[in-house]
C-alpha cells in the first residue's frame, strides 16, 4: 500500500482567499492529497497570501524563513507560495532571492493550474513559479474542499474596479468578473444536496455583480434566483460597496425571507474630504441616509463597517468625523485598520503621511468607542428570541452550543451537539462584547 500524501495548507488574508484555499485543496484532493494540520507531516505546505497591509505579508515572511529548517530536513518537501502576494511587481524576485528553497509560487488567475505546476515540479525535479498577469476566462467545474458542514463560501464575482487609493487589491485580483448566475445557482444547489444550510455570497463588491455579463441580472436578482432554492435555508453575501447599494437591494434584502438581515457597509472614514481623497465614491451624508432607509425599511437590521484611521492628510477634525460617524450609526461590529502605504497605490505617493503614533491614538480611540457601543447593541437584545444556525459545540465549553443569528452575532446557549446544523429560537439572557448567551426556547 502507497502512504498517503498529505498537504498543509495555510491561508492568509480575505474570505476570497478562504474560497480560493478550499479550491486548492480540493484540486489536492483530486492529485490523491489529504490536508493535515501538521506542517511535519506534510508533503506540501501552501501558504495563500495576502498582501492588503504590511503585517500580512511580514506573517508570511516569518513563516517561508522558519520552513527553510524543514525543507533542509526533507528535501522531496515542496513549499509553495500562492495568492495576492506573488501578484505584486517585484515579489517573485524577491521570494527567489531571499527564499531558494521554496519551489512554487504561483498566483491569483492560475490557481486552477496546482495539479500541473505540482506534476511538473514532481518530474522536471525543478521549482515552478508562474504567475499570470492578468485573469483569463473564469475557471469552473473545479471540485472544492470545504471546511465544516453547515455553511459555504460561494464566491460569485471576481476582482474589483474600484480603485480607492489606498487599496492593492485591484491591483492584484485584476477587473471585476461575474460567474455565470446558472453556475452559481448549480453550486448552491449542489451545496444543499451536500447537507450545506447557508451560503455566503462572496465578492470585493458583490453589488457590482452582473454588470460585465451583458445580462439583465444584478446581484439583486441573484438574491431572488438563490432565495428559491429548497432546503437552503440562510444567504450571507459580502463584501457590498455602499455607493452602489441600490433601494432596489435593500428591497430585495427584506423580501427574500432567506437573505439574512446584515449590511456589512464599509464607511472607511467619516469625513467628506477624506472620503473623496480615497475614492469612495460617496459622502457621509449619502452613507447615513442610507443607514437610515435600511434602518426604516429593516427595523432589526444589523449593520456593521470596516474603518481607517491616519489615510494621508487625515487631520484632528477629520478623524473627529469618523468618530461622530460611529457615534451616529452604533455599528454591532466594525473592524477597524491603521492606514498602511501600498506600494503602486496613490495615496502610497500621497504628501502629510500620519505619523505612527497619532495612527495609534486614534485607532486605540476608535476601538475603545466601538467597544462600547457593541456592548451596548448587544445588551440590548437581552430579552428577545433570535433564530440561531447551530454549528457545534463551544470551544470553551462542552456543555454549550454556539451558531449565529441572522445578523451574525455568535450566540451560546446550553445544549447537545446534535442540534448541530438546526435552526433553534433561544432567547437572549446577556449580551457581552463578542457574543450573546441565552437559554433555548
Ligand atoms: N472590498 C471590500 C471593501 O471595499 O470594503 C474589502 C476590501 S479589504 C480586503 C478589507 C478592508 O481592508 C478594507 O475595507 C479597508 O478598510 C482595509 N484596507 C484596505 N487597504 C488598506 C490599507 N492600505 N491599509 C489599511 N487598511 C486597508
Ligand atoms: Fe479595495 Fe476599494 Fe475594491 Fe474594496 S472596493 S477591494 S477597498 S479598491
Ligand atoms: Fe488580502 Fe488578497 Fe483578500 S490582498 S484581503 S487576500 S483579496
Amino acid at each position: 500500500m502507497t502512504e498517503q500524501k498529505l498537504a498543509h495548507l495555510v491561508t492568509f488574508g480575505c474570505q476570497m482567499n478562504e474560497a480560493d484555499s478550499e479550491l486548492m485543496a480540493g484540486l489536492l484532493e483530486g492529485m490523491g492529497y489529504d490536508c493535515t494540520d501538521d506542517p511535519a507531516q506534510a508533503d506540501i505546505i501552501l501558504l495563500n497570501t495576502c498582501c492588503v497591509r504590511e503585517t500580512a505579508e511580514n506573517k508570511v515572511w516569518g513563516l517561508l524563513g522558519k520552513l527553510k529548517r524543514l525543507k533542509r530536513q526533507k528535501p522531496e518537501l515542496i513549499i509553495g507560495v500562492s495568492g495576492c502576494m506573488p501578484q505584486q511587481k517585484g515579489v517573485v524576485a524577491e521570494i527567489k532571492r531571499r527564499f531558494p528553497h521554496v519551489d512554487l509560487v504561483l498566483g491569483t488567475y492560475n490557481r486552477h493550474e496546482l495539479p500541473d505546476m505540482i506534476g511538473r515540479i514532481r518530474s522536471d525535479r525543478a521549482k515552478v513559479h508562474e504567475v499570470w498577469e492578468e485573469a483569463g476566462a473564469l475557471p469552473e467545474g473545479f471540485p472544492v474542499k470545504r471546511q465544516g458542514g453547515i455553511r459555504a463560501w460561494v464566491p460569485v464575482i471576481h476582482g474589483c474596479n474600484n480603485f480607492c487609493t489606498y487599496c492593492i487589491v485591484p491591483h492584484v485580483r485584476g477587473r471585476e468578473r461575474s460567474r455565470r448566475p446558472e453556475a452559481v445557482v448549480e453550486d448552491v444547489r449542489k451545496l444543499v444536496e451536500q447537507g450545506y444550510q447557508e451560503v455566503t455570497l462572496l465578492g470585493q463588491n458583490v453589488n457590482s455583480y452582473g454588470k460585465d455579463l451583458g445580462s439583465e441580472m444584478d446581484f439583486a436578482g441573484l438574491l431572488y434566483r438563490l432565495n428559491e432554492i429548497e432546503n437552503l435555508w440562510r444567504i450571507r453575501y459580502m463584501t457590498s460597496h455602499p455607493r452602489d447599494f441600490s433601494e432596489r437591494l435593500v428591497e430585495a434584502v427584506a423580501a427574500c425571507d432567506k437573505v439574512c438581515e446584515n449590511f456589512h457597509l464599509p464607511a472607511q472614514a467619516g469625513s467628506n474630504r477624506v472620503l473623496k481623497r480615497m475614492n469612495r465614491g460617496y459622502t457621509r451624508e449619502y452613507y447615513l441616509d442610507l443607514v437610515a432607509k435600511i434602518r426604516a425599511m429593516i427595523p432589526d437590521a444589523g449593520i456593521s463597517t470596516d474603518l481607517m484611521v491616519g489615510f494621508p492628510g487625515e487631520t484632528e477634525e477629520d478623524f473627529a468625523q469618523t468618530v461622530d460617524l460611529v457615534r451616529q450609526v452604533r455599528y454591532d461590529q466594525a473592524f477597524t485598520f491603521v492606514y498602511n502605504p501600498r506600494r503602486g497605490t496613490p495615496a502610497a505617493g500621497m504628501p502629510d503621511q500620519v505619523p505612527d503614533e497619532v495612527k495609534s491614538r486614534r485607532i486605540q480611540e476608535l476601538i475603545t468607542l466601538q467597544k462600547e457601543i457593541a456592548l451596548g447593541q448587544n445588551r440590548a437584545l437581552e430579552g428577545s428570541i433570535l433564530e440561531v444556525l447551530v454549528e457545534g459545540t463551544a470551544q470553551n465549553d462542552p456543555g454549550l452550543v454556539t451558531g449565529r443569528c441572522r445578523t451574525n452575532k455568535q450566540v451560546t446557549f446550553l445544549g447537545t451537539p446534535e442540534l448541530a446544523g438546526r435552526l433553534i429560537q433561544v432567547k437572549i439572557d446577556e449580551g457581552h462584547l463578542a457574543y450573546l448567551a441565552g437559554h433555548q426556547v
